[in-house]
């Protein structure tokens, strides 16, 4: 199986990172570090690098650069390994360009892996927001499906016009509404057909893998909720033609698959409503494991895992459950925590790497 890991990684003028090199393990490496010290700005690093954004909302290079550095240029160096081969790959940012280099030379491809972030706040948002789902699956099905994410492009834009349509409205309405509608319609057929594939996809390793982490004696499973399930874009034409008086009057589109929701079945029931903070994060958790696990199905490849402190809601005997999970798989994980008690069971692994990283600097490593 490839598996390409970062092997080194240096950055120069990222947030409060001191230029420095580190050096990871291929398994599991543990970066700890009082709150406000540069844990998460780390992994920021390592998902800039890999995946070409960041995953804090709206940022983006003016907030990235060191607000105290000089040069107004952003580099993250790095060595990749995988078995024997290594490849080295960098990334330079200015507020203008960005440019990325494969061994020195200047290349338009992405690092050999790209990054799974596991942020806990997501866990709460993923419970409590339908736009955060939608987005976070749209997201995740875009890094697996370059053809889901080039058709949510052209529905975006079509909906946009469709609802721009409706917001002007006038005797031509109609006409036009027609013919964007069948682009719409086919998209919504392709993408929901998608999403189905995907969740079904998830589903094989959502149960199995809440089991394995959790030792929990119950079924999960996602679902989609969207009311042109298993529709063709004939039907999905018709029934926007069925809606066009009262979207006309609404001046915006009521229905489709921009208003999809997913749920979390929790032995049948609605886990957004059932479960506990502790059992969200639980199946939270299922799931982007569930989703690696795909990824390396379809990839024949594990991504790398940045794992940000997960530590809250969670009870020791779950840390401990997940602790044997990551050192039973082969993906590289990036994990920190602030927690002094789950760095104690960190601190267990032996077969790991140690980081403790203090005002950006990483002061000492075993
Ligand atoms: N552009 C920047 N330049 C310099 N420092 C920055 C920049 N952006 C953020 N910081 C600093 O980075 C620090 C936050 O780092 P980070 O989020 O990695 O902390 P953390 O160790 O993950 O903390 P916690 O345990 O609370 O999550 C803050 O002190 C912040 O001031
Ligand atoms: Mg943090």
């Amino acid at each position: 199986m490839d598996c390409w890991k970062v092997k080194k990684l240096q950055a120069q003028n990222f947030r409060n990172l001191q230029t420095q090199v580190f050096d990871f393990a291929p398994g599991i490496n543990c970066i700890f570090g009082q709150n406000g010290n540069g844990k998460t700005n780390l992994l920021e690093a390592v998902h800039l690098l890999t995946n070409k954004k960041s995953f804090r909302k709206n940022t983006s290079y003016s907030q990235m650069i060191n607000i105290e550095g000089v040069n107004p240029e952003l580099v993250i160096q790095s060595v990749f390994e995988n078995k024997d081969e290594m490849a080295s790959y960098s990334l330079r940012m200015t507020d203008e360009s960005e440019e990325r280099y494969l061994n020195n030379t200047f290349e338009k491809t992405k690092t050999p892996s790209t990054s799974v972030f596991i942020n806990p706040f997501d866990s709460y948002s993923f419970h409590t927001s339908s736009t955060f789902r939608r987005q976070w699956m749209d997201s995740h099905i875009s890094l697996m499906d370059k053809e889901y994410r080039q058709i949510s492009g052209r529905f975006q834009k079509a909906m946009r016009f469709r609802n721009s349509i409706l917001s002007i409205g006038g005797k031509n309405c109609s006409h036009q509404l027609r013919a964007i509608d069948e682009q719409i319609a086919e998209y919504s057929a392709l993408i929901t057909q998608k999403r189905v594939e995907f969740i079904q996809g998830l589903n094989e390793f959502i149960t199995p893998t809440f089991k394995g982490i959790f030792s929990e004696d119950h079924t999960l499973e996602l679902q989609l909720d969207s009311l042109f399930l298993h529709w063709d874009a004939q039907r999905i034409f018709d029934f926007y033609r069925h809606q066009e008086i009262a979207d006309i009057k609404a001046q915006i589109t009521k229905v489709g698959i921009h208003r999809d929701d997913y749920v979390f079945s929790f032995d049948g029931l609605n886990a957004f409503e059932f479960c506990s903070l502790g059992q969200q994060k639980m199946a939270f958790l299922s799931l982007i494991f569930a989703y690696i696990e795909l990824f390396r199905y379809k990839f024949t490849s594990y991504p790398i895992v940045l794992i940000d402190d997960v530590s809250g809601e969670l009870d020791s005997q779950r840390w401990k459950n997940l602790i044997q999970y990551l050192e039973t798989k082969h993906f590289q994980v990036l994990i920190t925590t602030a927690n002094e008690n789950f760095r104690k069971e960190l601190e267990t692994i032996t077969n790991s790497k140690k980081f403790l990283i203090e005002h950006g600097t990483l002061i000492n490593h075993g």
